[in-house]
């Protein structure tokens, strides 16, 4: 399954979609309607990815089928044809953000051979990243945030002092940010998007070198697919709050409701990332309306290649 890669010319085509949902998104930026701004950009990707030549079935999507009408976990798109392929997205990345006006909201997809992304449910996952160049293994999950913040500390040669952790800023990471300010280490917190949270621990000029906390199980899926373009370590646990969360587990076919994956289960074959910023963040620029065109800045990236691009578009509005 490893050695499975998905045609080149498919980039393009990603760029493509992620393109359509940020432009629908922007349109609604900063008017104070999440769901209008997430139906937005889910339109316009369901409309995008029916206009190509594949046969793809969304993995990790809006919802299951009877709470979302599209984009559901398990919807067929494109014309069909010879191309069979997994694929995770979440449209809008940041419907709060987006909501408000605020940075960082993205527009995110990414395509796999048919059979390879894991079918993650939509509930909680605690989660861990580190970029590339450390030992296999340096980080884990199960380990206090303390010890992770030393580890890599130690392999950079440095103070933990000087080691950055990204973590979400939520009530429920009070023991996680009071474990990493004790080991000395600086707390980056942001108040959504943590695919963004966990790419920018490959990124150096982010300065950030770690990803901590939960966030949704479907964003660890598309981080996941990020880092297998970039390099990087990742592990993540699903995280159950009732009867309900595990049902939904068990319709995704998951048995181990326990188990700890690393990246390469979450993602385990080579895949596209495509990211489009829908408002100006730190990994991507948003959309822009100016001179008579549309501009959107996208970050895609093909982990059988490595290579990494940024596409800029511009058109006529
Ligand atoms: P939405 O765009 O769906 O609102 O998700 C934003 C996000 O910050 C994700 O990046 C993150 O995984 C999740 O929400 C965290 O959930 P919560 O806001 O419940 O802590």
């Amino acid at each position: 399954m490893s050695s499975e890669v998905l045609d080149r010319g498919l980039v393009l085509d990603a760029v493509r979609v992620t393109e359509a949902a940020a432009i629908a998104a922007w349109n609604l930026a900063g008017r104070g309607d999440e769901i209008a701004a997430d139906q937005a950009a889910v339109d316009a990707m369901r409309t995008a990815l029916n206009d190509l030549a594949l046969d793809g079935e969304i993995v990790i999507g809006e919802g299951e089928r009877d709470e979302a009408p599209m984009l559901y976990i398990g919807e067929k798109v494109g014309k069909g044809g010879k191309i069979k392929i997994d694929i995770a997205l979440d449209p809008l990345e940041g419907t709060t953000l987006t909501a408000k006006a605020m940075p960082n909201a993205l527009a995110v997809m990414a395509w796999a051979p048919k059979g390879t992304l894991l079918h993650a449910p939509d509930t909680y996952m605690d989660k861990i990243a580190c970029g590339p160049g450390y030992p296999p293994g340096i980080i884990d999950l199960d380990a206090s945030p303390a010890d992770n913040v030393r580890a890599l500390a130690r392999a950079r040669g440095v103070e933990p002092s000087e080691i950055t952790v990204c973590v979400l800023d939520r009530p429920r990471h009070a023991e996680i940010i009071a474990s990493l300010r004790e080991v000395g280490a600086r707390v980056y917190l942001i108040g959504d998007g943590d695919i963004a949270g966990v790419i920018n621990t490959a990124d150096p000029t982010t300065g950030i070198d770690l990803y901590l906390g939960s966030g949704g199980a479907p964003e660890g899926v598309l981080a996941c697919a990020a880092l297998k373009c970039v390099g990087g370590q990742f592990q993540g646990r699903l995280m159950f709050r009732n009867a309900d969360e595990r049902a939904r587990a068990a319709r995704a076919g998951i048995t181990d409701l326990d188990k700890k994956y690393d990246l390469h289960e979450m993602v385990r074959a080579d895949a596209i990332f495509a990211a489009t910023g829908v408002t100006k963040g730190a990994l991507l620029d948003g959309v822009k309306f100016e001179g008579g065109f549309v501009h959107t800045h996208t970050l895609v990236m093909n982990s059988a290649t490595r290579a990494v691009r940024e596409v800029r578009m511009k058109r006529p509005i």
